[in-house]
């Protein structure tokens, strides 16, 4: 199988994405429940578009040495700095419920190609103890993202995961903006530094929270013990009108960098954007909406068929503006 076949095959079976030959929002447009943005429906495309708008800058004169696309996070290496994104239900793209097998497609290719893995707590009952069990079966580096229903409900999902192999726990703190979650088991809503302090305090896992869009948002989150930040307006879904990721990421890494982790998604579709990213100051990328275009079209294997792609791509990039190691990307590569 190569990765063209598994776009055409999820051409077949996947509802309400057209696998787009670039997953940039405009076929999907204001498509919820489905992968699109809120209303008017242009958030994703705002976020794919920033990334296409920064250019590359081209160094050969470096010497000539293997490409190493390598680091850690939490101590836990990682062989391309990227996340699959949590996705909560399935049902956005499926008539049954297939998001305790789409977990556990994406965490077993994680575990074979070196990426991390995250999953959502859709409002199903099962998904959370399918995506543990998961866990326990593909040993990966998995980070559970909540939603921000009240701190009791929150509490409670995350001890599910304290004695597991989760890497971290993480609250997404901008759900607060998707319908589908206002009035579930008591509602999700926004959180104060000292609603996260209460969670923070709640686990000895590193603890991350996601849905950070400024730089005031990220000091917060800093203020409550954020071991990392997700820098994301969650694709465009919960605020229309909002800025695209990497306009906003340069303010948040002056503001933040060094207190914490700082990992940004938004549109991000190639390697050469997994290198922008970084070039900016992000430590990490996460990317969601091409993980299960992928699974759909060939499962387990068609994610690692995709997560291949953007490691060559990347590791070409890295090549070609003079990178070597992750530690040498810097924002002299770019062009504005
Ligand atoms: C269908 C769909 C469901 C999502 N569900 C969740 C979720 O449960 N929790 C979460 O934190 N983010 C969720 N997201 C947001 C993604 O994780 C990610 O932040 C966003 O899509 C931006 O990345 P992308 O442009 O690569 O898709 C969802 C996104 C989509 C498209």
């Amino acid at each position: 199988m190569t990765y063209s076949d598994v776009l055409q095959n999820a051409k077949k079976t996947i509802k309400n994405c057209r696998v787009c030959p670039e997953c940039n929002g405009l076929a999907c447009g204001n498509l919820m429940p489905g992968p699109g943005s809120k209303a008017p429906g242009n958030g994703a495309n705002v976020n794919w578009k920033a990334w296409q708008e920064i250019r590359l800058n081209m160094d050969t004169f470096v010497s000539h040495a293997p490409v190493d696309t390598s680091g850690k996070l939490f101590g836990r290496e990682y062989s391309i700095p990227l996340i699959a994104g949590p996705i909560g239900s399935l049902l956005q793209y499926s008539d049954t419920d297939v998001t305790v097998p789409y977990n556990d497609g994406v965490m077993e290719a994680a575990a074979e190609c070196g990426f991390l893995a995250s999953f959502g707590d859709g409002l199903a009952g099962e998904t959370l103890p399918g995506a543990l069990a998961s866990m326990e079966k593909h040993p990966a580096g998995v980070i559970p993202v909540l939603n921000p229903l009240p701190n009791e409900t929150i509490i409670r999902n995350m001890a599910m995961f304290e004695q597991s192999s989760a890497l971290a726990l993480a609250v997404v703190v901008d759900s607060a903006g998707l319908f589908h979650w206002k009035g579930q088991d008591g509602g999700a809503s926004s959180k104060t530094i000292e609603d996260l302090q209460e969670l923070k305090a709640h686990t000895r896992k590193p603890f991350v929270v996601k849905g950070i869009l400024t730089a005031r948002a990220a000091e917060h989150a800093v203020e409550a013990g954020a071991d990392a930040i997700i820098v994301s307006n969650h694709g465009g879904r919960v605020l229309p009108s909002a800025p695209s990721t990497a306009e906003v990421l340069p303010e948040i890494v002056s503001a933040v960098k060094g207190s914490t982790v700082i990992i940004v998604d938004g549109g991000l579709r190639s390697g050469s954007d997994i290198l922008k990213a970084l070039a900016l100051g992000a430590d990490l990328t996460l990317i969601c909406r091409p993980f299960p275009i992928a699974w759909f079209g060939g499962g387990a294997e068609g994610v690692k068929l995709y997560v291949e792609k953007l490691r060559s791509e990347l590791t070409e990039a890295m090549y070609m503006c003079g990178a070597r190691r992750l530690s040498d990307i810097s924002r002299e590569m770019l062009r504005f």
